[in-house]
């Protein structure tokens, strides 16, 4: 039996404990709060806050774990290496983790060692060398923070006149004191991808079929599996994913983003080394393994011989509208009516706006348009409030 400390306790480390749950696994779910989603289910668990590098060593140094999993970016990521050191397995390594946190060192890899198609970009420390790197790379284009997740201090310019605020806006929205943004060319795609793909200890890496979704505000709102696209752009995709993932190393799932052109073809974005948000449509029983069952295998070396799509389904996010302190989903009747419609609820115990507090799922045949299947479970999420 193997133990588990899950940095990071919200609905994906939920799921994933509940997942070693079944195969008796131990977990300790941390988080910088109390009662976390995945804290519910876990063996234990511990309130410190991850960026703070000391007070990781310390709880690395009491539970002894044999594997450290990262659920977050936001954590003192540099530790990773000296507990590696230690002998403790970081997933999948505690490069892919240091690496993934910042956009600068992620895509320096991918588009200069790795030679990855991506989006233009350029760096900026100063509101000067941002009007400069804008000049260079054109507009309309995205800045975002080096450090951030979610969208936070992104933003989308299209006018000179825009720059300024978007420095402002970026710096706000970084974490700890980086003061350096990434200036990106905006990719007018047909569509975006999430490639979860399985890197292995002792066999092949494997792609789940493509799961397509949509983004607003910075977060996704929609995912649905499989994908519609073809297959020269989703090999296209895989080669890239293939590549990324191996030179981060590790065992495990990751979340790899990329956008689609039909004109231009397909851009790696970046990518996550764990389960990824808009792969919830794995939990409507997509596939043979959901993501989170995938990951935990992949973590333990257990093989894994193939990623089978079992049918067609999609995930629609349940926001919050405000800050309460105990927050319920209701109107849960009304999605359990309704054929071929599940739904997740994460026990959050405080709510913001636009916090995600659940999820429904839909599913149906493999012959049917996934698009569809997903524009029902945003119908049924519309049904559900939080109060
Ligand atoms: N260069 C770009 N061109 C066009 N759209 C973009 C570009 N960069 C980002 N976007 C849009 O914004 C979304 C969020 O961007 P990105 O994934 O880089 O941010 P993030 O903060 O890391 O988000 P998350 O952590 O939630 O994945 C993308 O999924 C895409 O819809
Ligand atoms: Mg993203």
């Amino acid at each position: 039996m193997a133990k588990f400390l899950l940095l990071g306790s919200g609905e994906l480390g939920k799921e994933f404990t509940i997942a070693a749950q079944r195969i008796a696994q131990t977990v300790i779910a941390v988080d910088s709060y109390k009662n976390a989603p995945a804290m519910q289910v876990a063996d234990g668990f511990e309130v410190i806050n991850m960026l703070d590098g000391d007070a990781l060593d310390k709880i690395v140094a009491k539970h002894q774990p044999d594997f450290i999993v990262p659920e977050v970016e936001s954590i003192r990521t540099e530790r990773f290496y000296d507990y590696e050191k230690q002998g403790i397995k970081v997933v999948p390594s505690a490069k892919a983790a240091n690496y993934t946190m910042n956009r600068k060192a992620i895509r320096d890899l991918a588009a200069k060692d790795l030679n990855l198609k991506t989006a233009g970009y350029r760096y900026a420390t100063s509101l000067e060398t941002l009007q400069q790197s804008i000049k260079e790379i054109g507009l309309p284009c995205v800045i975002k923070p080096l450090m951030s997740s979610s969208g936070k201090g992104q933003s989308l310019i299209k006018t000179q006149d825009q720059i300024e605020k978007a420095w402002n806006y970026a710096l706000e929205g970084s974490r700890g004191d980086l003061v350096e943004v990434i200036v990106e060319e905006f990719i007018k795609f047909d569509y975006e991808i999430t490639l979860l793909t399985v890197t292995q200890n002792n066999g092949n890496t494997l792609f789940c079929p493509a799961i397509g979704h949509r983004q607003e505000d910075g977060d996704y709102r929609e995912s649905w599996q499989p994908a519609t696209m073809k297959d020269a752009h989703l090999e296209t995709a895989q080669k890239m994913a293939a590549e990324v993932t191996q030179a981060l190393g590790g065992a495990g799932i990751w979340g790899v983003e990329f956008f689609v052109s039909e004109e231009n073809g397909v851009y790696f974005s970046e990518l996550s080394p764990r389960p990824h948000d808009t792969g919830m449509a794995t939990l409507a029983n997509t596939q043979n393994f959901n993501e989170f069952e995938l990951h935990l295998r992949a973590i333990l070396s257990l093989p894994i011989s193939e990623v089978t799509l079992e049918r067609a389904g999609a995930s629609a996010v349940i926001l919050a509208k405000e800050h309460l302190d105990h927050p319920e989903v209701k109107g849960l009747e009304k999605i359990a009516a309704e054929e071929k419609s599940d739904f997740r609820v994460f026990g959050k115990p405080i709510s913001r706006p636009n916090r995600r507090m659940g999820v429904v799922l839909t599913y149906d045949e493999k012959t049917k348009n996934p698009e569809e299947i997903a524009q029902r479970a945003k119908e049924l999420a519309s049904k559900v409030y939080v109060e």
